[in-house]
């Protein structure tokens, strides 16, 4: 079958890497892509959230599964387009609906949705401007730091974690008079929790489930885990500390009955689900819901799978992912991502990158990164590449992704030495 990818980063070459791997596809597209993507994929130049410019490309190149990378298109209703069209109806669209897309669009609504199924995750309440006096006095029965999260898409800068009242206070009126755009126009208020994060990712076709492998990412600029949020410097899977018993705890108590929700409200929902969590006391609670793989936890989630990924995604389609077996690879893999000096604030694009030819130990996966006119393959974005490598364990895997690294050059390149530091 011919299949499109939407999406340009380091998670969408991992998706293209994959599916060019399965006898069942054809044709791979990816809209708009990269560099990387361009030397196993066709790139086509559409934008996501150009549902009319996606709907006639997918017509015209005779595209029968789609792939959504990004959240963005999810949250405004891709699915539910292709799905009100004749023309586009049987085309294999990877992703929930608009309204499946909302547990990640609204964290209010996430926040429903975990206590109306009894999901464990952290107290909360929620505020709009008209109730800000409100959310002022429940700030004051709350122990330091404070958590106020913007209720809808904010790009990874929504939420803030404030350790002064008054300043938490000041940062809620803030919030709730426009700081980040609709995004604020509510805004969550939680319960601190401490522990250490791991994200769980589910391949779920709305009733049948498969648990994809662990990650954890590192999501700070700096070694440590300190400096200004990115969109993530390094990942490994499996969780060292994701046990048995403990995987059982999530399973148990949130995967289940987050399908069951699903199903109990009759949401169309035929794609991942990422659940960011936190392990406090032993106990696993939910963060956040993502309708969408996460990058870079991508690229070293789906390497570890050994199982044709067209047959799950087309399994996941047809609602029938209980008939398929999730085969894994046993060896851990770890990935490091290469990026741009000065990001996450401004950075200059345009570098020329050399020694990709030399990597044989890792695998290469193209984030900001396009052909120029001379044939050179340079830098177009913040994060640059994801190298990532299979080892016995996290750390074997590491590093090697560091060796791999030292082949590669382009002006002003940074990368963080220290992913998993927080794991031994
Ligand atoms: N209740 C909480 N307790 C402690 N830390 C939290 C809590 N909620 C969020 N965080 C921290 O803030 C980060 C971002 O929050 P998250 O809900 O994942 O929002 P987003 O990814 O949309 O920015 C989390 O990864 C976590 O480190
Ligand atoms: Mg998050």
């Amino acid at each position: 079958m011919n299949i499109l990818i939407l999406g340009s980063g380091g998670r969408e070459h991992t998706f293209a890497y994959k599916i060019a791997q399965s006898p069942k596809c054809k044709k791979l597209y990816v809209a708009p892509g990269n560099a990387g993507t361009s030397a196993i994929a066709e790139n086509l130049q559409v934008n996501p959230i150009d549902f009319a410019a996606v709907a006639n490309m997918a017509l015209e190149k005779d595209i029968h599964m789609i792939v959504v990378g990004p959240e963005d298109p999810l949250v405004k209703g891709i699915v539910d387009y292709f799905k009100k069209d004749e023309r586009l109806q049987d085309i294999q669209i990877i992703g929930p609906s608009g309204r499946g897309a909302l547990l990640e669009g609204s964290k209010e609504r996430a926040k429903e949705f975990m206590a109306m199924y009894n999901i464990p995750t952290a107290a909360y309440e929620s505020f709009s401007f008209e109730s800000l006096q409100a959310g002022k006095k429940f700030l004051e029965t709350l122990q330091p730091p404070y958590v106020l999260k913007a209720d809808g898409l904010a790009a990874g800068k929504g939420v803030l974690i404030i350790d002064d009242l008054e300043e938490a206070k000041k940062e809620l009126e803030n919030m709730l008079s426009g700081k980040f755009g609709a995004a604020s126009k509510k805004v969550v208020i939680e319960e601190f929790l401490d522990g250490i994060e791991l994200s769980v990712f589910v391949l779920t076709d709305g009733k049948n489930y498969k648990i994809l492998p662990t990650a954890k990412d590192y999501k700070r600029i700096g070694e440590g885990d300190i400096g200004l949020n990115t969109g993530g410097m390094g990942a490994v899977s499996p969780v060292p500390f994701a046990d048995k018993d403990f995987m059982n705890k999530i399973e148990e108590r949130i995967v289940k009955p987050t399908v069951n929700g699903l199903q109990t409200e009759e949401i169309d929902y035929k794609g991942f689900v990422f659940i960011g969590l936190i392990k406090v006391d032993g106990e696993p609670y939910v963060i956040e819901y993502n309708v969408r793989m996460g990058d870079p936890e991508t690229e070293v989630v789906l390497p570890r799978i050994k199982s044709d990924l067209v047959d799950l995604l087309e399994k996941t389609w047809t609602g029938e992912l209980d008939q398929i077996e999730l085969e894994l690879d046993k060896r851990a893999a770890s990935t490091i991502v290469l990026v741009s000096g000065g990001y996450p604030e401004s950075y200059e694009k345009g570098k020329i990158i050399k020694g990709l030819k030399e990597i044989d130990s890792s695998i290469v996966f193209h984030a900001g990164t396009m052909n120029n006119e001379e044939g050179d393959i340079v830098t177009s974005g913040g994060r640059v590449i994801a190298l990532t490598s299979f080892g016995k364990d996290y750390k074997e895997a590491l590093k090697k992704s560091y060796q791999s690294a030292e082949k590669l050059q382009f002006d002003k390149m940074y990368f963080r030495k220290d992913i998993g530091f927080d794991l031994s």
